[in-house]
């Protein structure tokens, strides 16, 4: 297979490891003589696939019994509903970050008084809102750890006096998180935990049941806590990947080691825009991501960006285009995007200033 650095903001590069068991799974699953897409979710090899999922969410995030884990079907954009439906009684506030954080926002605000709270749409949601009181009388607060188009992120648990809940769907397991200062913590899994198809909802059992309108039934925490997230077919596959998504992460140190993996990756490539006239960083260096490097020409070489994006394709770069709401560069460097593909870039971004700057 051709092997390409892949930067991908999500769907994105996955461990070989994953991919291989997965490939092994799709020809015989668990001895069964089936692929484990034609295999029943009730069969007991299943059950065990969902069990060892469940206990390495536990493991690797340290998550206690307060909380469950969920897989659901209908990505995060799906959560964002299931948020409002599940905490929303009268008033919501929300940390406008970016595209997705106003996504989230819109769905609150068709079931009650949700508003933003802080927002950076002043600069292109190029920095966090600093210096925000969250207000007491709030159902919740909700925020997004990690803004992927625009490569902002919050790399620490804040303190909220209300139930927080964060959207974690491109950070999720990148560090460690104090799961038991958030009401709900959710994502999509298509960045650091496997395909796209499935989302995971980490949330606090006790914060559910507290809001007096009708839950259709899907659309309820509790419909899915209470059928260990096989209320309905669970999309099998994503959670296979996922599954082996995670026992990688185990086996390579689980979030600790990872995120010590993170912050070097991100530290070489900040640096080397930091250091290259041919480029500038976008996000305020106090809120960079180091998952989503987002980065433009320098001013007075704007005109070479077609070139460059040309000159890294060639060497085998792939998905480097920044989102199309902000134009320029993004690399996006999940927990499973090598150390050799960031430091591959960097060479890129250095061989072609040599020969422009
Ligand atoms: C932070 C964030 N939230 C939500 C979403 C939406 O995810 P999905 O496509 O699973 O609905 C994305 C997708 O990239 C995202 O980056």
């Amino acid at each position: 297979m051709k092997k390409v650095h892949n930067f991908n903001a999500g769907p994105c590069v996955l461990p070989d490891q994953a991919i291989e068991k997965s490939i092994e799974a799709l020809k015989d699953f668990a001895g069964t003589g089936m692929a484990v897409i034609e295999v029943s979710h009730r069969s007991k090899e299943w059950g065990e696939v969902m069990d060892e999922c469940r206990s390495l969410w536990r493991e690797l995030l340290n998550i206690p019994d307060t909380h469950e884990v969920l897989f659901l079907g209908g990505g995060a954009s799906m959560q964002f509903l299931y948020v409002a439906m599940n905490f929303l009684e009268k008033k919501a506030a929300y940390l406008e970050t970016g595209v997705w954080a106003k996504k989230a926002l819109k769905e609150a605000k068709g079931l009650g008084d949700a508003y933003a709270l802080a927002s950076s749409a002043d600069k292109t949601f190029s920095y966090i809102p600093k210096g925000y009181v969250i207000p007491e009388d709030i159902d919740y607060f909700h925020i997004t750890t990690n803004n992927t188009i625009y490569g902002t992120e919050i790399r620490y648990d804040i303190d909220s006096p209300v139930p927080l809940i964060a959207d974690m769907s491109s950070d999720i397991l990148s560090r460690p998180v104090d799961v038991g200062k958030y009401a709900l913590i959710y994502g999509g899994a298509q960045k650091n935990v496997g395909p796209a198809g499935v989302a995971f909802a980490i949330v606090r059992k006790d914060a559910l049941g507290k809001v007096s309108r009708y839950i259709p039934t899907m659309l309820d925490y509790r419909t899915h806590i209470d059928g260990g997230s096989m209320f309905n077919t669970p999309p099998v596959f994503p959670i296979f990947v996922m599954n082996e998504t995670l026992k990688w992460l185990k086996g390579i140190g689980g979030v600790e080691a990872i995120n010590k993996i993170n912050v070097h990756k991100a530290g070489i490539l900040y640096d080397e825009i930091d250091r290259n006239p041919l480029f500038v960083g976008t996000a305020a260096k106090e809120d960079r991501s180091i998952m989503n490097v987002c980065f433009v020409m320098a001013p007075g070489y704007e005109s070479l960006q077609d070139e460059f994006m040309a000159y890294a394709k060639e060497r085998g770069m792939v998905g480097i285009k920044g989102h199309r709401s902000v134009g320029g560069f993004r690399a996006s460097i999940y927990n499973a995007c090598p150390v050799e593909s960031v430091e591959a870039l960097v060479s890129c971004m250095q061989e072609f200033a040599a020969l422009k700057a």
